[in-house]
């Protein structure tokens, strides 16, 4: 398997602490944080660079829009926001916009993730501990445990639990208030969500991708707060190689800052960044390793595709929901890849990126087989 640079599998800004481990506070002095930016790993570091309120979080405008009348409305009727649901492809940004929506909202957040609630009483014990108007955010909330997900049904529509006490003929049922909560989930696949939890969200949002411009103000904004010098023709290159995704930005702008502070005098010009995004074997579209083996493996053993996801997951020695959830979805997004209910299939652009010749007979889109 290949080591991916740029996109590990990490959840969203380390959400998945477990539950009840980590109540969160979101008003962090961001000056606190950046004067010791140095001493800090990179997740720390994620999290200084994450926005804190709407004015600083750039793109997804069609998002905050929403996000805005909806806070405002509740905020003006002194009411809990309704239940909100992010998906899309992970690094866009969920757990910085449910971060974002508690601060707008004046509200406290706890932040825990789908497969670190095992029990319902963990669950229980999340939501009791809550406020009024408090918000629970839920990362992966796909990978709920179903005798979960029934207890959260009562909690989203009632503020009610149920919770059984015992088992067999002794068994009790007991009826618990919860204080009135605004749930966040977030998830890469909404498919994956049973239809009456998806059906108890008030509001649904997809995360985008985010434009090239709107990716060099978020190395900017970052390059600013990590006191690190970078041109502005530099800052639209790694802009250009982030894969449109803000997370794979600021890790790029922290290993071209390593390789400017030691092949260089620390600034980051044209030149330091294409030498440490050649090290990094990140290319001009911002593919690595992984996203052309996978290319190539379409193109060299299935002539172009249509091929399985199963046989591709073989094939490279990559999971199946490493290819679906952080390969494909940019691959698909800047033309390289289609799926189709027969599989798998590279585009013409992608044989032109990769200068490879198609073979006559083989069938990828754009060619006529
Ligand atoms: N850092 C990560 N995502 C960001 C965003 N959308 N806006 C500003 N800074 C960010």
């Amino acid at each position: 398997m290949i080591e991916r640079i740029a996109n590990t599998k990490a959840t969203e800004g380390g959400a998945s602490s477990k539950a009840g481990s980590t109540k969160s506070r979101i008003k962090t002095p961001v000056k606190d944080v950046v004067d010791t930016a140095s001493q800090l790993d990179d997740a720390e570091l994620e999290n200084t660079l994450r926005p804190k309120d709407f004015s600083n979080y750039i793109g997804q405008e069609r998002l905050k829009k929403n996000l805005k009348l909806a806070i405002t409305a509740a905020r003006k009727r002194d009411e809990p926001l309704d239940h909100i649901l992010l998906y899309g492809p992970p690094g866009l940004g969920k757990t910085t916009m449910a971060n974002v929506i508690a601060n707008e909202m004046g509200a406290q957040i706890r932040i825990t993730s789908g497969p670190a609630i095992e029990r319902a009483g963990d669950l229980a014990s999340l939501l009791t501990n809550l406020g009024d108007g408090d918000i629970l955010f839920i990362d992966e909330i796909h990978r709920l445990h179903r005798t979960v997900e029934e207890v959260l049904y009562s909690a989203m529509e009632d503020f009610k639990l149920d919770i059984m006490l015992g088992k067999g003929p002794s068994a009790r049922s007991l009826r618990l208030d919860v204080p009135k909560f605004t749930l966040i989930g977030a998830t890469t696949r909404t498919g994956a969500l049973a239809a009456p939890l998806r059906d108890r969200f008030g509001i649904i949002h997809r995360l985008e991708f985010y434009t090239h411009d709107e990716i060099r103000q978020i190395i900017e904004r970052a390059a600013d707060i990590l006191k690190v010098r970078i041109d502005a023709t530099a800052a639209m290159t790694l802009a250009e190689r982030s894969r449109l995704t803000p997370r794979i930005a600021n890790r790029l702008l922290k290993r071209v800052r390593d390789y400017a502070d030691v092949n260089g005098d620390g600034i980051i010009d044209t030149v330091i960044s294409r030498q440490s995004l050649e090290l990094l074997e990140v290319d001009s579209l911002g593919l690595d390793p992984a996203d052309r083996m996978l290319l190539e493996a379409i193109i060299d053993s299935y002539g172009g595709g249509p091929v399985g996801v199963e046989t591709l997951a073989a094939l490279t020695a990559e999971e199946r929901s490493t290819i679906e959830d952080f390969i494909e979805p940019y691959l698909m997004q800047i033309g390289l890849l289609e799926r189709t209910p027969r599989g798998r299939k590279v585009t013409h652009k992608a044989y032109s990126h990769l200068k490879r010749q198609p073979k006559s007979g083989g069938n990828q889109t754009g060619l006529v087989v």
